[in-house]
């Protein structure tokens, strides 16, 4: 799902040609329209539909003068092919959660910990290239609505979602499983969600992230839902706030403008009592649809604040927060020759 979703963002990017695809083996040495399912809105861009898909090989990031690989592998490979792209050159953006937890690889998502990127400098082990990681994809949502309202001294987070079915990628759990259904339990989601919030909104020292201590409850299920994931959050808050305070703290997370992919509100705050809908608010965004998370149902009682927020699994949640980090790599110049 990811791999597709940055085919479709990439297609005519101002600073990225994407020249090279890489499959597993089963699909190698086929063209991608042969092959692949095409399981989003719209169709393949022609130019991609033509491409071949090649079997991993590093030596081809070399032959095709290629800087920049964008990753979407699951988790679970034995062989370490992010590390072995970043070893020959290659600057890695990836989503899967092998090198998150990475002393020097930084999980980003650019408009809350942009000083991250820095970490990239001190990974000794790659003489060129690096590698960068994506949160998993509710994290994403819920550090993004978490940041803003830190000034506020965050205690405690109550966080329960309802993810959708893309989130578990393609083909995904069987329709005979999910429809009419829901099933509490995501692997490893509540520990992820848990290690990588505190590692996001952490404070750089040094060469590393020094995490925040944030203490964080989640509760996942999978729910039947093409797109979006929704979270229910409560936060306990040092400060007593109200819902006008939360929402004009919500709304001032700030945008990085210059950067294309980067929405003009990367926080949308929604009025409506029965918002956010993950059928009608899982595209919105500027630039790129799907970049914002919306907010809403916002309510406070002293200083604890609750509120929905939805997140975009595969955009914000995935290709789109790689390659807006790609976007603010290139404009710090870590792309396009050394590390910086
Ligand atoms: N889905 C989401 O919303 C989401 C959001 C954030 C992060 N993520 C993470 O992103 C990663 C991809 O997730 P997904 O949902 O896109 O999964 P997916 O739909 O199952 O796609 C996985 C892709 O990896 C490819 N692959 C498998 N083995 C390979 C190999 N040996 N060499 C090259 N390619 C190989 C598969 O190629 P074939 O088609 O050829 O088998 C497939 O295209 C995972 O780590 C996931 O945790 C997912």
């Amino acid at each position: 799902m990811v791999g597709q979703r940055f085919i479709q963002l990439l297609d005519d990017h101002p600073f990225f040609d994407l020249s090279l695809l890489f499959s597993s083996e089963r699909k190698s040495g086929n063209q991608f329209r042969e092959m692949v399912d095409w399981q989003l809105e719209g169709t393949c861009p022609d130019r991609i539909s033509r491409m071949m898909l090649n079997d991993f090989d590093p030596e081809l990031l070399k032959e095709h003068d290629i800087d920049v690989v964008f990753s979407a592998l699951p988790g679970s490979l034995l062989r370490d092919m992010e590390k072995e792209a970043a070893l020959d050159g290659g600057k890695v953006f990836s989503n899967s959660a092998s090198h998150r937890y990475d002393r020097d690889v930084p999980i980003m998502i650019p408009e809350v910990n942009g000083e991250h990127l820095g970490l990239i400098s001190s990974q000794d082990t790659f003489p060129a290239g690096f590698i960068v990681t994506n949160p998993n994809c509710s994290t994403s949502g819920l550090v993004m609505s978490l940041a803003p309202i830190s000034q506020f001294g965050i205690k405690k987070v109550y966080i329960s979602t309802y993810q959708a079915l893309s989130g578990a990628g393609y083909p995904g759990p069987s329709s005979l499983s999910m429809l009419g259904n829901i099933v509490p339990f995501i692997r490893k989601e509540e520990e992820k969600i848990s290690i990588e919030s505190g590692k996001i909104l952490g404070k750089i020292s040094g060469n590393k992230v020094e995490e925040a201590s944030i203490k964080i409850i989640p509760s996942c299920a999978r729910v039947p839902v093409k797109d979006g994931h929704l979270l229910s959050i409560n936060v306990e808050l040092e400060k007593e706030i109200t819902p006008q305070e939360a929402k004009d703290t919500f709304s001032s997370l700030r945008s990085l403008p210059g950067l294309p992919s980067a929405p003009a509100h990367p926080i949308v705050v929604l009025d409506e009592e029965d918002r956010p809908q993950p059928l009608k608010d899982v595209s919105t965004g500027s630039s790129v649809k799907g970049m914002s998370v919306s907010i809403g149902r916002i309510r406070t009682d002293g200083n604890v604040l609750s509120y929905f927020a939805l997140v975009n699994n595969t955009i914000r949640g995935g290709a789109g927060n790689a390659i807006l980090t790609a976007e603010m790599a290139h404009e710090m110049n870590f792309i396009g020759g050394g590390r910086g």
